[in-house]
């Protein structure tokens, strides 16, 4: 499926379909509005309504807002994508929509089918946005950079939905400088004996138990005359089984969406390379499994981190705070950036206090918090702060070792693990750092909004749109 940007309506209009969105108040005065009365069609949102005769479709919305132009487009895309309909298209007068339509189409219409034998087909093979104002040149330039951020979100999403067989961390290492290769970014690869020098033991206690080595991954976008600085860290856990604290087995399935982190931050990279923001981009990923074995790591084990802090092992399915403390910590000491993001599935906690469709967000500063909190409003991905205190911060007190990977209280979990890895920012970031927990935002198992079953891609979108704005 192609999508274009046109001018002027020089689509191929054999066998072609026009949408046409509509709220409730414009059905009132819609020409169509007897055959849409007679199909029962209330132009309620994420609806839609076929007149064949008229190869038209009516799609139905709240508002005409890029949220509800989104949703509903990717409503029409799945229904379209069953017709015998060769191309679509669409008049736009408003180019601040144009996101919202791509979003839906590519987002909408994604489909992972590596593993199905037999793969759906397709009639529909373009889909036209017709641009009817005079500023047709920059709409081209916000038609492009959508197109970027989709195709990276389903970059993303392709990783997410491989299997945990075949997306290993060395599999992983493999696709990540393949991607370097493309985009011309720089790429390092620390093997298990590299991160022993580089003390990254915390990290290496959690992939001890896996027939497949760890990897540190580290890609480098640095254009010319780069303005700031960012460096992404992503949780890269290939699998986890919970290790010796082993998850129930139906806890354990989808637990391939464990690297989805690592995953979001690939495409962040992809996105902004491609769309050649003058941003440095340092991307850091601990790709790791985590899996049960006589050389497992344990609860009671104590681990020196890179940082020098021991951590007292009390459950080994809260792993991922375990790498990130190393990974943490090698990323502030290679590049000094001005912004610090990581980006993990950490914690069930966080669906618990937030839902599955939001991310939460935590760090010290307020105004970064509240730049994230906008970018993420206006890229249609739902995110929420979750405030730290000193009060669950003293949760995490060892008797034994400085700190302990698990909270001593059953509440508040998303937050004890943001603090937790507070631990691993050094004073001077403490403000240009925030945590990202995409535990419920990055997978689904049943479709909401432009995602469908499988990864979502969750946190390309947002932080596309952040580093746009610096
Ligand atoms: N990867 C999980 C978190 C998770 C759970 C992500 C469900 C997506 C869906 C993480 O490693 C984990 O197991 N966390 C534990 C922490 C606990 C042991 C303190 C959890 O959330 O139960
Ligand atoms: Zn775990
Ligand atoms: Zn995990």
């Amino acid at each position: 499926m192609n999508i274009q940007l046109l001018h002027q309506n020089i689509a191929d209009t054999k066998r072609a379909v026009s949408l046409e969105y509509i709220t409730t108040d414009d059905l009132k005065k819609s020409k169509n509005r007897q055959a849409l009365k007679l199909a029962g069609f209330k132009a309620d949102q994420d609806t839609i309504c076929f007149l064949y005769d008229k190869n038209t479709l009516i799609c139905g919305l709240d508002s005409h807002s890029c949220d509800d132009v989104r949703s509903v487009t990717a409503v029409a895309i799945k229904a379209l994508q069953k017709t015998e309909y060769k191309s679509a298209n669409i008049t736009i007068d408003d180019k601040s929509l144009i996101p919202a339509f791509v979003e839906g189409f590519v987002l909408g219409g994604y489909s992972y089918e590596v593993y199905k034998t037999t793969k759906s087909k397709s009639k529909l093979k373009q889909i036209s946005l017709i641009y009817t104002k005079d500023d047709y040149k920059s709409a081209i330039k916000i038609f492009s950079d959508a197109i970027v951020v989709a195709d990276a979100t389903c970059f993303t999403r392709d990783i997410v939905n491989t299997t945990p067989e075949d997306l290993t961390p060395v599999t992983f290492a493999k696709l990540a400088k393949k991607l370097a290769k493309e985009n011309a970014l720089g790429c390092k690869i620390l093997d298990e004996q590299a991160l022993l020098k580089e003390n990254c033991t915390s990290m290496l206690a959690v992939g001890r138990a896996s027939r497949h080595e760890s990897q540190l991954i580290h890609l480098s976008y640095k254009p010319k005359n780069a303005r700031k600085k960012v460096s992404l860290i992503g949780k890269g856990l290939t699998y986890d089984s919970g290790g010796l604290s082993l998850k129930p087995g139906a806890s354990m399935v989808t637990m391939k969406m464990d690297k989805a982190g690592a995953c979001a931050v690939l495409g962040i990279i992809k996105a902004a390379s491609e769309m050649k923001l003058d941003i440095e981009i340092n991307a850091f990923i601990g790709a790791v499994e985590n899996m049960i074995g006589g050389n497992a790591y344990k609860p009671d084990d104590v681990l020196v981190s890179r940082s020098g802090k021991t951590i007292e092992v009390r459950n080994t399915d809260a792993e991922g705070r375990l790498v990130l403390a190393d990974l943490l910590d090698y990323a502030q000491d290679k590049v000094k950036a001005d912004y610090i993001f990581d980006f993990a599935t950490l914690t069930g906690a966080c669906m618990v206090a937030l839902g599955q469709y939001t991310t939460g967000v935590m760090g010290h500063s307020s105004r970064l918090k509240h730049a994230v909190g906008k970018a993420s409003t206006d890229a249609g991905e739902l995110t929420a702060s979750l405030p730290f205190n000193k009060h669950l911060k003293k949760q995490l007190k060892s008797e034994i070792a400085d700190i302990c990977n698990i909270s001593n209280k059953p509440y508040g979990g998303a937050i004890t693990a943001g603090l937790f890895l507070d631990a691993f920012i050094k004073e001077e970031n403490k403000e240009k750092w925030l945590h990202f927990d995409i535990a419920g935002s990055a997978y689904t198992e049943s479709p909401w909004d432009v995602n469908v079953y499988g990864g979502t891609g969750a946190s390309v979108r947002f932080m596309s749109k952040f580093l746009k704005s610096l």
